[in-house]
């Protein structure tokens, strides 16, 4: 069966696949065709945010998104590290709080606070921040480490 071709930008690069079903979910066109393993599979229900990235600088659960509903939009996931100033940021705040045990919540943690400072601005309240995550479970519970990260962002400011 001839598919449709697929573009996408992708942590700022090009990306063209005629291999990608209908009913493929982001999170699997990510981790299995582009070989982006941050971006963790939870839940797959919605309920966890492991998956989470950015769509157009917007926070979106992957795991609930087709890629094709995406076709032509801008996804930026954890691997965009240094070349995105909001995961930056947020990055730098988790590795200075200690804001991990396994690590496996950690990108959509990162993911969502990105989100936030794009949606708030860089000067976001902690409240709008603490809001963002409203969707992001940690199985570690290391929720006070997280919120120090959280804490971080506020002090240290854009
Ligand atoms: S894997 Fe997407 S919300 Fe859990
Ligand atoms: S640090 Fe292990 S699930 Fe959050």
């Amino acid at each position: 069966m001839t598919r449709a071709i697929v573009r996408l930008t992708v942590n700022e690069h090009a990306v063209e696949r005629s291999d990608v079903p209908d009913d493929e979910r982001l999170l699997d066109t990510l981790r299995w065709r582009l070989a982006l393993k941050g971006t963790k599979e939870g839940c797959r229900t919605g309920d966890c945010g492991a998956c989470t990235v950015l769509v157009d600088g917007q926070s979106a659960l992957s795991c609930l998104t087709l890629t094709r509903e995406v076709e032509g939009r801008s996804i930026t996931t954890i691997e965009a590290g240094p070349t995105d100033a909001r995961v930056a940021r947020v990055r730098a705040a988790f590795e200075a709080a200690g804001a991990l045990q396994c690590g496996y919540c950690t990108p959509g943690f990162v993911m969502s606070l990105a989100g936030a400072l794009t949606e708030q601005g860089a000067s976001a309240s902690r409240a709008e921040l603490l809001e963002a995550l409203g969707g992001n479970l940690c199985r570690c519970t290391g929720y006070g480490a997280i919120l120090r990260a959280v804490d971080r962002l506020r002090v240290e400011g854009p």
